[in-house]
């Protein structure tokens, strides 16, 4: 039996009704704080990540799913096809060239064999986009033994042709759509350094402050146990803009973690912890880099060789080891809270006095430096007791630089992202009550009744009136007993009776109680909420 592939599950009913709410909430939170919806591809460019996110973090250095792109793959097999064959044709004459995407193959002779094999070998798709071009091109040559040249080419070359037209070349054209270079592709980790892509791309810094938030898969190669997957679910939002636009105040940091508190609220969460902290603007970060490699020097021979290395070529990331036996040293590095100039003191100050006077509450935590290489200033998270060992049910902070070091122009950003596994797990609700319920199960009885039983549900869904339909197959007695199953709370019976009087017997399954309820009222009858 083939099976879900390890780190990834299927997310079944009744589980994917939390799951929704979850989305649903986030999506009216979103909209009473004004942000609008971005959609980035899943899979991105890797140096994009390796750039953005850090070539020494864990999730670059360890945990992506990258692939190679081979260049354009029907050039590659044309030219591997045209190796192996050509002792075969040997025969013939003809010349061949091959360059990078560009292949050519000029025959006379024995070309029948060669075009009828060559044509075997490539997919219906290409034979019939190369049929589809032949018929226009001019086919009567004076000639019966024409040369033939076989193009395979990413484009029509207009000078090919015109030259063939001239000598009563015969051209049969392999066409390769376009010119696709190779390339590495990364299955998207995390979506901060796909939104700030997509503002650099597309000059969002002409809309001013973009508000954006994201719901989707990210992928990394964790060791999965509760809590952490290898296909997982963010809800994430990103603020980024020209400085001009506010998009380095310290309001906006604020504003970002009470969101957060609300919708955590709305969620009915509550025993969250925000963990705040702030990890300095880039000069700060210099001296602080300094400090900690100067202190790392005497004792980092005694850590673990993964943690040695960090300590020399990024010394953040050492506070992102987890071997206990490197704790004790971890614990005595200096922290970047003595390290902060003056205006990034200020800066954090603000977010907490705006904090204190929204009654966010929150924890500061120095050594809280996040495992991602973007992140200034403010950095957070939110951990929640009842989720163990990945305790972080989200994480966020500002990206001053980002947009810079992708090549883009000045453009601060603050965003987070939710794990939404996490969050589900973390809810207090149960999926079976927030699965919806059936209103109505329509039972036709008898011959012919699923015509009309059909044209009942009709009326009823249209009214947004939740139905299951049954099939005249069906007894009564099995009828009703799914309709209990399914948790429907009327049972509705559409029988030869029933459409004579143009009133269905309507039952309660709660209650048991049955009455006779006239077409026009059963809207009603049925939207009264026992
Ligand atoms: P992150 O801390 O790497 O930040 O991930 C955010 C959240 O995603 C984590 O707190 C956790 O709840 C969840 N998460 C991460 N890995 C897994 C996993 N393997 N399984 C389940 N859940 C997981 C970021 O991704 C940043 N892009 C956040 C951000 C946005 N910063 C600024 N803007």
């Amino acid at each position: 039996m083939i099976k879900a592939v390890r780190g990834t599950r299927d997310l079944l009913p009744p589980d994917t009704a939390l799951w929704k709410f979850v989305d649903e909430t986030a999506r009216s939170v979103f909209r009473a704080y004004n942000f609008q919806e971005i959609r980035t591809p899943i899979f991105e460019d890797t140096q994009l990540f390796a750039r953005g996110v850090g070539e020494e973090t864990d999730i670059v250095s360890k945990e992506m799913y990258t692939w190679s792109e081979e260049a354009n793959p029907e050039a590659t097999l044309i030219g591997a096809w045209y190796t192996q064959s050509k002792p075969k044709y040997a025969a013939s004459a003809w010349e061949t060239r091959a360059r990078g995407q560009h292949f050519e193959i000029d025959m006379r002779g024995e070309s029948e064999a060669f075009l009828v094999e060559l044509r075997s070998k490539f997919n219906p798709a290409v034979v019939e986009r190369l049929r589809a071009r032949k018929d226009r091109w001019p086919t009567s040559h004076p000639d019966s033994k024409p040369p033939l040249l076989i193009v395979a080419l990413p484009r029509r070359e207009a000078d090919k042709i015109q030259w063939a037209n001239l000598n009563d070349v015969v051209i049969e054209m392999l066409d390769i759509a376009e010119h696709e270079p190779g390339q590495r592709l990364t299955l998207r980790p995390e979506n901060t350094a796909g939104v700030v892509r997509a503002y650099i791309e597309h000059s969002l810094q002409s809309r001013g402050l973009n508000k954006l938030y994201y719901i989707g898969p990210q992928f990394r190669r964790e060791r999965p146990q509760k809590g952490r997957y290898r296909q997982f679910y963010q809800i994430g939002a990103e603020v980024i803009g020209p400085p001009s636009a506010g998009s380095e105040s310290p309001a906006r940091d604020a504003e970002i973690l009470e969101l957060l508190a609300t919708f955590l609220g709305k969620l009915g969460i509550t025993g969250w912890t925000l963990q705040l902290n702030s990890i300095g603007c880039a000069k700060d970060r210099t001296r602080y880099n300094e400090a900690l490699r100067k202190a790392l020097e005497p004792v980092k021979d005694k850590m673990d060789p993964d943690c040695q290395r960090r300590a020399v070529t990024n010394p953040l990331r050492v506070f992102d080891c987890k071997v206990p036996k490197d704790q004790p040293i971890i614990e005595k590095l200096p922290r970047i809270s003595q390290f902060l100039d003056e205006p990034c003191r200020k800066h954090f100050e603000h977010v907490q006095e705006i904090l204190k006077s929204v009654g966010v509450p929150f924890t500061l935590n120095d050594r809280l430096v996040r495992g991602l290489d973007y992140y200034t200033r403010t950095a957070f998270e939110f951990t929640h007791g009842a989720l163990g060992a990945q305790n972080a049910i989200l994480g966020g902070g500002r990206y001053d630089g980002l947009s810079e070091e992708l090549g883009g122009p000045k453009a601060p950003g603050i965003g987070f992202a939710i794990g939404e596994d996490r969050l589900v797990l973390a809810l207090n609700k149960s999926a079976e009550e927030m699965q919806p319920k059936p209103d109505v199960y329509i039972a036709p009885l008898g011959q012919s009744m699923d015509r009309e039983a059909a044209r009942l549900a009709r009326e009823l869904r249209q009214k947004d009136v939740i139905v299951e339909l049954s099939d005249e197959s069906f007894r009564l007695k099995k009828s009703l007993e799914t309709a209990s199953k399914l948790g429907a709370r009327f049972a509705l019976i559409v029988g030869e009776n029933e459409i004579k009087a143009d009133a269905f017997a309507l039952k309660n399954l709660a209650t048991g109680e049955q009455v006779s309820v006239p077409r026009t009222e059963l809207i009603e009858r049925i939207r009264t909420k026992p």
